[in-house]
Parts: C-alpha cells; sequence; structure tokens
C-alpha cells in the first residue's frame, strides 16, 4: 500500500506520522510521475490545499522561468528511474519565490516493482544568499588588492625617480664641487690633512652614489619601463648570478606579447619572487629562464635543479610569496603553474596573454 496522507494502513500512517515531522518538505510519486503524497512542511510551505497540489498541480508554484527544465529534469529521470536533483524557485505561501533543491529516488513496492518516486525538499535561498555575499565580498577584496598593488607599484615607481634624480643629481653636484675645490686647496697650500678628508669625502659620496641606484633600481628597474620585460628579467638575472654564484642563463625567442604595464609589472614581480625563492631556499647551482612569447602571449618559466618541494609545500595557506604569485597571476589573467618534486627542482611558469589584464594601467 502506498503511504499517503489518506493511507489507513499501519506503516502508511507512521510514514505520514514521520513525515510531517521531518524538517523537510517531502512527497511521493506514482509509477507514472503524479505526485499523491506531500508532508505537513510541504503543505504548509506551499499554502495549497493537497487536492490543488496533487498529479501535477503541485507544479504550478514552480516559477515560470525554471518550470519547463525542472519537469524536463523531473521527467528525464522518471523515465530513465534514475535518482535526481534539481534547483528551482518555488513560490511559498507569502508569494515569494524561494530557490529549492529537491532531490528523488525511485522507489519499489513490496512486491519488488517499481512504484515510483520520494523526494525531499529543502530550502537553501538563505545558503545561496550568503554563498553570493561571499562571492561578492571575495571579489570586493580581490578589486582592493589590485588598487593596493596599483597604488604601491605607482608609489614605487615614483620614490624610485626621486632617489634617482633628485637625490642622484644633489650627491653627483656635490661630487663636482668638491673636486673642483681640491685643486684650490692645494693651491693655496693648505694642510695635507684636510685635503686627504676632502678625498675621502668624494670616497663616500660615489658609495652613497651607488646606493641610491641600487635602492631606486631594486625599487623599479628603470629596464622595465625602457628595455621592456626580457631585458629586465636578464638584468635580473645577470645581477642573480654575480651576487650568489648561481649560474643563471636566459633562453627562448625572448619576444614578449603587447602586455599592458600593469602585466608587464606582474610577471616581473612573480619572476623576482621565483628567483629570491631559488636563492634562498632550493640549494640550487643552475637556473634557467625561458622567455618564449607570440604575438598573443607571453610565456616565462624559471627552472632551477635544487631541492625541490613536496606537495604540502606548494599547497600550504602559510607560504606568502607563493600564494601572491598565484594571486599576482590571477590579477592580470593570466596562468601560473608551479611544478616540483623533493631532489628533482622546481619549475614556476607564468603565461600571460595580451588584453586579459582588465585593471586599470598604472606606470
Ligand atoms: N624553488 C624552490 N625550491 C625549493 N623550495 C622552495 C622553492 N620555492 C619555494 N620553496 C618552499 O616553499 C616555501 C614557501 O615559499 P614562499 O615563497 O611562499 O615563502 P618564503 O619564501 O619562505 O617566504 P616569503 O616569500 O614570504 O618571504 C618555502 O619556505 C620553501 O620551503
Ligand atoms: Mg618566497
Amino acid at each position: 500500500m502506498l503511504p499517503s496522507s489518506s493511507s489507513s494502513s499501519l506503516d502508511g500512517d507512521l510514514f505520514a506520522v514521520m513525515a510531517d515531522a521531518a524538517p523537510v518538505m517531502i512527497w511521493m510519486a506514482d509509477a507514472d510521475a503524479r505526485r499523491t503524497f506531500f508532508n505537513k512542511p510541504w503543505l504548509d510551505f506551499t499554502g495549497r490545499p493537497f487536492a490543488d497540489q496533487v498529479g501535477s498541480g503541485w507544479n504550478e508554484a514552480v516559477h515560470p522561468l525554471d518550470r519547463a527544465a525542472c519537469m524536463d529534469a523531473y521527467l528525464t529521470a522518471f523515465h530513465d528511474r534514475r535518482s535526481f536533483e534539481i534547483e528551482y524557485r518555488l513560490r511559498r505561501v507569502d508569494g515569494v519565490f524561494r530557490w529549492v533543491i529537491d532531490r528523488g529516488a525511485p522507489r519499489t513496492g513490496a512486491d519488488g516493482v517499481f512504484a515510483g518516486y520520494i523526494g525531499a525538499c529543502v530550502d537553501v535561498t538563505a545558503l545561496k544568499q550568503s554563498e553570493a555575499r561571499l562571492r561578492e565580498s571575495e571579489s570586493q577584496l580581490r578589486r582592493l588588492a589590485a588598487r593596493f598593488e596599483s597604488a604601491q607599484e605607482s608609489e614605487r615607481a615614483s620614490v624610485a625617480r626621486e632617489l634617482h634624480d633628485e637625490l642622484g643629481q644633489s650627491l653627483t653636484a656635490l661630487k663636482l664641487e668638491l673636486a673642483r675645490t681640491v685643486p684650490d686647496l692645494l693651491k693655496q697650500g693648505i694642510d695635507p690633512g684636510a685635503i686627504d678628508r676632502l678625498q675621502s669625502m668624494i670616497g663616500i659620496i660615489d658609495t652613497a652614489q651607488e646606493t641610491v641606484r641600487r635602492l631606486a633600481t631594486s625599487l623599479r628597474p628603470p629596464a622595465l619601463d625602457h628595455l621592456g620585460l626580457a631585458a629586465a628579467i636578464e638584468l635580473e638575472a645577470a645581477a642573480l648570478a654575480r651576487r650568489t654564484g648561481i649560474r643563471c642563463r636566459v633562453v627562448g625567442n625572448r619576444r614578449v606579447a603587447k602586455l599592458d604595464p600593469v602585466q608587464t609589472t606582474a610577471v616581473f614581480r612573480i619572476v623576482q619572487e621565483a628567483l629570491t625563492n631559488v636563492v634562498r631556499h632550493a640549494n640550487a647551482s643552475a637556473i634557467t629562464i625561458s622567455i618564449n612569447g607570440t604575438a598573443a602571449s607571453t610565456s616565462v618559466k624559471i627552472r632551477d635543479n635544487g631541492r625541490g618541494m613536496n606537495a604540502d609545500q606548494m599547497a600550504d595557506p602559510t607560504a606568502i610569496g607563493l600564494l601572491g604569485m598565484r594571486e599576482r597571476a590571477e590579477l592580470i589573467g593570466a596562468t601560473l603553474s608551479i611544478t616540483s618534486n623533493p631532489g628533482k627542482g622546481t619549475i614556476v611558469s607564468v603565461v600571460a596573454s595580451a588584453g586579459a589584464g582588465d585593471e586599470p594601467q598604472r606606470t
């Protein structure tokens, strides 16, 4: 006997009591997909009498935009005797459409013959709304990170310019003045000790000039703006080799697609972080950087022959450097992959496509 709200069997009554007490909406259908039972939560939710919903009357409360797809999925699953899960909007008693997830499964009678379906339905509107809010705040966070990144990058560029142009030129002028003063003082027969001190001041200015140049370059490599991404990476590689003694080759066709300045900077910063990681963690003796480009995209691969990483290290959520590389790549619509195995070195690969960056341009 089919349990239904009008069933008089003991099993049916027990089922109806249980179903009415359940915290979800429950329905049953016969072998012809006609609904024959709705529990109290379903009837309370829809606010329509059982007689109006029995058979296929229930689907009048399905949102008109969802009805065709809902019925199609429902009847197709019925036809194939498959379990199904459908998401649709169902009109509540107050007239508001709520998103529900409706799961149905085929059932058999006591004789083992297919007897129809039983299903349970849950209101997931609140869940959907909080998912949407979460997605929105994630995207706000991303936009904020992009703006912060952009502001930081232009700040760096302007500090680099000030350092180079203002401080650098003042030091040069000071050095020239001092250098011109020395012969004058010599002519006047000034104490040679004082002259020595002046010469040593000139040496100090030389050192300060070198520091200013280094600082300005590390803030914003001039090559990035004047010579382009490939040249800036080559200079970075040469400086790394000089500093650390690690062999560092740049190979590939070295062509770079028309990336916008935001993309160019992001790719360069990814390369810098990858190289810093090799120096700090890999204990490598050689690095190969391949730069290959077409008109549409640029690929940069940094491969080292060092100790490598395991999967846990690569997925570590506290690895800010690795996360930062991924985040930068995402911001400019690039793909980033890190391939590594313990003892087998590491490859960091970034591929950026022209026109894929959608953030405002920066210096
Ligand atoms: N090329 C590499 N070879 C071997 N291990 C690496 C390499 N790159 C990263 N790692 C490992 O992955 C970890 C995480 O790297 P990540 O750049 O996120 O952090 P970090 O370099 O330790 O610190 P940070 O970059 O924040 O200054 C490193 O601590 C290191 O153990
Ligand atoms: Mg790092």
